[in-house]
């Protein structure tokens, strides 16, 4: 979800009105992967990188998230969405982190769609922390495959993305699901995060289904040799 500071500027508004509006935008989004029959979606909200804003910027992003998480507690039950967040506990506010692991909690049995928020998030971290701990559990060498580094991550037992869709022109990663977006198909827009629709989110989902995806193999339908 990126460029909600430029939607601000653009309009000679504070960045914080581009936020407020790309909060909007992940409901609006949340709703047609609930139409779409989307079983999982992640929204980067805050990675790692953005502790190092101007600490207004971070307190206002903070205060935001905890004020939709109160607000919209109720709405995501009734909706059947379970939240998520992956990301470094240890750095986050306390009182927030809180709220975060309060909605975890209730809307754990919730079934129809997964939305996991990317909050003080990044992919080396997540890395770094699953490689601590398989370390502390004693795990040997012989025994480490893709699915047990898998069960280390964040997103352990969460289907990895098909489709990551990157707003406002930026055409990087930006140490987003690194491991996991080993064969994700992209799709990037020049939109700002504040004016993405579930129209384009739709676009760009057609657009997904007409790619062919080998994950390195051949297609069946390439004449053999
Ligand atoms: C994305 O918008 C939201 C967060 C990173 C919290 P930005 O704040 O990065 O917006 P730009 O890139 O400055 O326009
Ligand atoms: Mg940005």
């Amino acid at each position: 979800m990126d460029g909600n500071g430029r939607w601000a500027q653009l309009r000679g508004l504070p960045r914080y009105e581009g936020h407020k509006r790309g909060v909007e935008k992940v409901k609006e989004i949340i709703r047609a992967a609930l139409r779409l029959k989307i079983s999982v979606v992640t929204f980067y909200a805050f990675s790692i990188e953005n502790w190092q804003r101007p600490k207004k910027e971070v307190e206002i992003i903070m205060e935001l998230l905890e004020n939709t998480l109160k607000k919209e507690k109720k709405n995501f039950i009734s909706q059947g969405v379970r939240f998520k967040m992956i990301g470094n506990r240890y750095l986050m506010p306390e009182n927030i982190l809180s709220v975060i692991e309060e909605t975890e909690q209730e809307t754990s049995n919730c079934k129809e769609l997964i939305a996991q928020f990317a909050i003080s998030y990044s992919g080396r971290d997540e890395i770094i922390r699953a490689v601590k701990r398989l370390i502390k559990e004693g795990i040997t060498p012989d025994i480490i495959d893709e699915s047990l580094i898998n069960s280390f991550l964040d997103t352990s037992g969460v289907a990895e993305p098909d489709l990551i869709i990157r707003t406002s022109g930026e055409q990087r990663l930006s140490n987003f699901l690194i491991w996991q977006s080993a064969y994700s198909e992209f799709y990037f827009t020049q939109t700002l995060w504040p004016d993405f629709t579930e129209d384009e989110f739709t676009e760009a989902i057609l657009d997904f289904q007409k790619r062919q995806r080998r994950f390195g193999k051949v297609s069946e339908f390439t004449r053999a040799y």
